[in-house]
């Protein structure tokens, strides 16, 4: 039987009535934390169970700024790079990425620079980005400090945030704050 949530969703999905759709995508490898990330962000829930992505999946969610609706369509992209194929195609017409590390994990962080390279092959050239260290709860475990990720993000020349989806930290404004740059990028010919 569908949740209540799983309603709100079917309603969401099909809703027409919204001024813009911002077609959103989550990046980065397997594992970080891009399925939980989304699903904290769109029913608040976590389960520290991992089922790796296969191929991609999106939720839809209506948000509001500057009293206009905009309606995400949120793409979360397997990080196993044997779908790399799949999940690549999606990244035209996507107008804001969330690149995600895990900041218990060093691999994931040396990933960053490839991630944003394969941002700017795939991609538009004015889609916004952020740099997203995740699992920032598990501080006994961190092995990328703060400020490296910072100083990565300054090099790279997108913002930065460090967050849990575990315990939902900084999930909602990372979003808001895509969405804000968005609708500035926009706001010359169609102000938000
Ligand atoms: P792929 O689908 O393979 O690309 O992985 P993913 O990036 O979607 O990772 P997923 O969200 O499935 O999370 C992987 C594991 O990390 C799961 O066991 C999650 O419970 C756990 N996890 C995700 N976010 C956090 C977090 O903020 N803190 C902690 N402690 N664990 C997390
Ligand atoms: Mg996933």
């Amino acid at each position: 039987m569908a949740s209540s949530n799983d309603t709100k969703w079917q309603k969401d999905a099909a809703d027409q009535n919204f001024d813009y759709m911002f077609k959103l995508l989550i990046i980065g490898n397997s594992s970080v934390g891009k399925t939980s990330f989304l699903f904290r962000y769109a029913d608040d829930t976590f389960t520290s169970s991992f089922v790796s992505t296969v191929g991609i999946d999106f939720k839809v969610k209506t948000v509001f700024q500057q009293g206009k609706r905009i309606k995400l369509q949120i793409w979360d992209t397997a990080g196993q790079e044997r779908y790399r194929t799949i999940t690549t195609a999606y990244y035209r017409g996507a107008m804001g990425f969330i690149l995600m590390y895990d900041v218990t994990n060093d691999d994931s962080f040396n990933s960053v620079q490839d991630w944003c390279t394969q941002i700017k092959t795939f991609s538009w050239d004015n889609a916004q980005v952020i740099l997203v260290g995740n699992k920032f709860d598990l501080e006994h475990e961190r092995v990328v400090s703060t400020e490296r990720g910072r100083r990565l993000a300054d090099q790279l020349g997108l913002e930065f945030f460090e967050t849990s989806a575990k315990d939902n930290i900084n999930v909602d404004i990372v979003f808001e704050r895509l969405v804000h740059l968005i609708c500035e990028r926009i706001s010359k010919r169609h102000p938000c």
